[in-house]
Protein backbone atom coordinates (compact mmCIF):
# COMPACT_ATOMS: atom_id res chain seq x y z
CA UNK A 1 0.00 0.00 0.00
CA UNK A 2 2.69 2.33 0.73
CA UNK A 3 4.58 1.51 -2.21
CA UNK A 4 1.33 2.05 -4.00
CA UNK A 5 1.05 5.52 -2.73
CA UNK A 6 4.89 5.92 -3.44
CA UNK A 7 4.48 5.42 -7.32
CA UNK A 8 1.40 6.95 -7.56
CA UNK A 9 3.18 10.18 -6.28
CA UNK A 10 6.22 9.19 -8.85
CA UNK A 11 3.84 9.23 -11.40
CA UNK A 12 2.53 13.05 -10.48
CA UNK A 13 -0.78 13.81 -9.51
CA UNK A 14 -3.25 15.33 -9.42
CA UNK A 15 -5.48 13.71 -11.92
CA UNK A 16 -6.72 16.70 -14.42
CA UNK A 17 -9.77 14.94 -14.88
CA UNK A 18 -12.20 12.83 -12.53
CA UNK A 19 -12.04 9.13 -12.22
CA UNK A 20 -15.58 7.84 -12.80
CA UNK A 21 -15.93 4.11 -12.08
CA UNK A 22 -19.04 2.51 -13.13
CA UNK A 23 -20.20 -1.37 -13.46
CA UNK A 24 -23.00 -3.55 -11.93
CA UNK A 25 -24.44 -4.11 -8.81
CA UNK A 26 -21.96 -5.40 -6.02
CA UNK A 27 -19.41 -5.13 -8.08
CA UNK A 28 -17.29 -3.22 -5.91
CA UNK A 29 -17.44 0.16 -6.97
CA UNK A 30 -18.00 1.62 -3.31
CA UNK A 31 -14.73 -0.27 -1.71
CA UNK A 32 -12.34 0.63 -4.44
CA UNK A 33 -12.98 4.35 -4.39
CA UNK A 34 -12.17 4.37 -0.97
CA UNK A 35 -9.13 2.42 -1.11
CA UNK A 36 -8.37 4.66 -4.00
CA UNK A 37 -9.04 7.88 -3.02
CA UNK A 38 -6.36 6.91 -0.09
CA UNK A 39 -3.61 5.93 -2.31
CA UNK A 40 -4.23 8.78 -4.17
CA UNK A 41 -5.71 11.45 -2.19
CA UNK A 42 -8.06 12.05 -4.15
CA UNK A 43 -12.24 13.19 -1.98
CA UNK A 44 -14.94 10.66 -3.78
CA UNK A 45 -18.57 11.59 -4.09
CA UNK A 46 -20.86 8.29 -3.75
CA UNK A 47 -23.40 8.83 -6.27
CA UNK A 48 -26.15 7.34 -4.22
CA UNK A 49 -24.90 7.82 -0.82
CA UNK A 50 -25.20 11.99 -1.88
CA UNK A 51 -28.86 11.26 -3.53
CA UNK A 52 -29.86 9.46 0.01
CA UNK A 53 -28.27 12.40 1.74
CA UNK A 54 -29.65 15.54 -0.05
CA UNK A 55 -33.34 13.52 -0.15
CA UNK A 56 -33.37 12.32 3.66
CA UNK A 57 -34.63 8.69 2.51
CA UNK A 58 -32.79 5.85 1.32
CA UNK A 59 -32.42 4.82 -2.24
CA UNK A 60 -35.06 1.65 -2.01
CA UNK A 61 -37.44 4.59 -0.18
CA UNK A 62 -36.74 7.21 -3.38
CA UNK A 63 -37.77 4.19 -5.80
CA UNK A 64 -41.09 3.61 -3.51
CA UNK A 65 -42.24 7.13 -2.85
CA UNK A 66 -40.97 8.63 -5.66
CA UNK A 67 -40.66 5.88 -8.22
CA UNK A 68 -37.53 5.04 -10.35
CA UNK A 69 -37.69 7.88 -13.34
CA UNK A 70 -37.01 10.44 -10.33
CA UNK A 71 -34.25 8.78 -8.90
CA UNK A 72 -32.31 8.82 -12.62
CA UNK A 73 -33.10 12.13 -12.88
CA UNK A 74 -31.57 12.65 -9.51
CA UNK A 75 -28.34 10.87 -10.89
CA UNK A 76 -28.35 12.78 -14.07
CA UNK A 77 -28.45 16.04 -12.24
CA UNK A 78 -25.72 15.11 -10.15
CA UNK A 79 -24.14 14.19 -12.43
CA UNK A 80 -24.42 17.33 -14.69
CA UNK A 81 -23.48 19.43 -11.13
CA UNK A 82 -19.89 17.29 -11.00
CA UNK A 83 -18.96 18.44 -14.00
CA UNK A 84 -17.06 21.67 -12.23
CA UNK A 85 -14.92 19.53 -10.49
CA UNK A 86 -11.46 18.05 -11.29
CA UNK A 87 -9.56 15.31 -9.76
CA UNK A 88 -11.98 13.56 -7.91
CA UNK A 89 -13.32 9.86 -8.01
CA UNK A 90 -16.98 9.97 -8.92
CA UNK A 91 -18.49 6.22 -7.92
CA UNK A 92 -22.11 5.87 -9.56
CA UNK A 93 -24.83 4.31 -9.21
CA UNK A 94 -24.70 1.05 -11.77
CA UNK A 95 -27.72 1.96 -13.64
CA UNK A 96 -26.07 5.88 -14.47
CA UNK A 97 -24.36 4.68 -17.67
CA UNK A 98 -27.96 3.59 -19.28
CA UNK A 99 -28.78 6.84 -20.18
CA UNK A 100 -26.79 8.36 -23.24
CA UNK A 101 -27.07 11.74 -21.66
CA UNK A 102 -25.29 10.78 -18.61
CA UNK A 103 -22.87 9.18 -20.55
CA UNK A 104 -21.69 12.03 -22.12
CA UNK A 105 -21.50 14.17 -19.31
CA UNK A 106 -18.88 11.57 -16.92
CA UNK A 107 -16.61 11.67 -20.28
CA UNK A 108 -16.56 15.74 -20.13
CA UNK A 109 -14.07 15.38 -17.36
CA UNK A 110 -13.63 12.00 -16.77
CA UNK A 111 -11.76 8.94 -17.34
CA UNK A 112 -14.36 5.87 -17.07
CA UNK A 113 -13.72 2.89 -15.61
CA UNK A 114 -15.44 -0.07 -16.12
CA UNK A 115 -15.12 -2.44 -13.20
CA UNK A 116 -16.69 -6.34 -13.81
CA UNK A 117 -17.01 -9.42 -12.37
CA UNK A 118 -19.20 -12.75 -12.62
CA UNK A 119 -22.51 -13.32 -11.96
CA UNK A 120 -21.39 -15.48 -8.48
CA UNK A 121 -19.13 -12.97 -7.49
CA UNK A 122 -21.75 -10.81 -7.43
CA UNK A 123 -24.27 -12.57 -5.93
CA UNK A 124 -21.56 -13.40 -3.10
CA UNK A 125 -21.33 -9.44 -2.52
CA UNK A 126 -25.26 -8.84 -2.80
CA UNK A 127 -26.70 -11.94 -1.30
CA UNK A 128 -27.50 -10.55 2.09
CA UNK A 129 -27.67 -6.17 1.52
CA UNK A 130 -31.29 -4.96 1.48
CA UNK A 131 -30.68 -1.88 -0.38
CA UNK A 132 -31.00 -2.61 -4.25
CA UNK A 133 -34.89 -2.27 -5.58
CA UNK A 134 -33.86 -3.98 -8.57
CA UNK A 135 -32.46 -7.11 -7.26
CA UNK A 136 -34.36 -7.10 -3.74
CA UNK A 137 -37.17 -9.43 -4.99
CA UNK A 138 -34.85 -11.63 -7.46
CA UNK A 139 -31.69 -12.19 -6.03
CA UNK A 140 -30.39 -15.03 -8.01
CA UNK A 141 -27.36 -14.87 -10.42
CA UNK A 142 -30.11 -15.93 -13.15
CA UNK A 143 -31.36 -12.86 -12.52
CA UNK A 144 -28.44 -10.95 -11.90
CA UNK A 145 -26.78 -12.50 -15.30
CA UNK A 146 -29.71 -11.51 -17.53
CA UNK A 147 -29.65 -7.60 -16.22
CA UNK A 148 -26.08 -7.89 -16.37
CA UNK A 149 -25.89 -9.03 -20.76
CA UNK A 150 -29.06 -6.48 -21.20
CA UNK A 151 -26.43 -3.58 -19.85
CA UNK A 152 -23.12 -5.24 -20.83
CA UNK A 153 -23.09 -2.77 -24.28
CA UNK A 154 -23.82 0.20 -22.66
CA UNK A 155 -21.32 -0.25 -20.08
CA UNK A 156 -18.66 -1.18 -22.48
CA UNK A 157 -19.15 1.50 -24.67
CA UNK A 158 -19.00 4.16 -22.07
CA UNK A 159 -16.00 2.83 -20.66
CA UNK A 160 -12.24 4.21 -21.72
CA UNK A 161 -10.82 1.39 -19.69
CA UNK A 162 -12.26 -2.32 -18.62
CA UNK A 163 -10.88 -4.23 -15.28
CA UNK A 164 -11.79 -7.26 -14.34
CA UNK A 165 -12.14 -7.89 -10.98
CA UNK A 166 -12.23 -11.52 -10.35
CA UNK A 167 -9.82 -12.91 -7.59
CA UNK A 168 -7.62 -9.21 -7.57
CA UNK A 169 -7.35 -7.46 -4.24
CA UNK A 170 -8.92 -4.09 -3.81
CA UNK A 171 -5.02 -2.89 -4.21
CA UNK A 172 -4.18 -4.72 -7.14
CA UNK A 173 -7.75 -3.44 -8.68
CA UNK A 174 -6.21 0.14 -7.77
CA UNK A 175 -2.83 0.14 -9.17
CA UNK A 176 -3.89 -1.52 -12.40
CA UNK A 177 -6.49 2.10 -12.34
CA UNK A 178 -3.55 3.90 -11.71
CA UNK A 179 -1.65 2.45 -14.27
CA UNK A 180 -3.74 2.33 -16.96
CA UNK A 181 -5.49 5.50 -16.44
CA UNK A 182 -2.05 7.46 -16.09
CA UNK A 183 -1.18 5.50 -19.39
C1 LIG B 1 -28.81 0.60 -9.40
C2 LIG B 1 -27.66 0.48 -8.67
C3 LIG B 1 -27.54 0.95 -7.28
C4 LIG B 1 -28.50 2.10 -7.04
C5 LIG B 1 -29.90 1.73 -7.43
C6 LIG B 1 -30.02 1.30 -8.89
C7 LIG B 1 -28.85 0.04 -10.78
O1 LIG B 1 -26.21 1.36 -7.01
O2 LIG B 1 -28.10 3.24 -7.73
O3 LIG B 1 -30.30 0.67 -6.58
O4 LIG B 1 -29.78 0.35 -11.53
O5 LIG B 1 -27.93 -0.74 -11.14
P1 LIG B 1 -24.96 0.33 -6.81
O6 LIG B 1 -24.46 -0.01 -8.18
O7 LIG B 1 -23.99 1.13 -6.03
O8 LIG B 1 -25.47 -0.85 -6.08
Amino acid sequence: MEKLREKNERLGQPFEYNIVLIGFMGVGKSTISKKLSEICSMDVVEMDQLIAQREGMSIPEIFETYGEPYFRDLETNLLIEMQSKRNVIISCGGGVPMREVNVKEMKKNGKVILLTAKPETIMERVKDSHDRPLLENNKTVEHISSLMELRREKYEAAADIIIETDHKSTVEICEEIITRARA
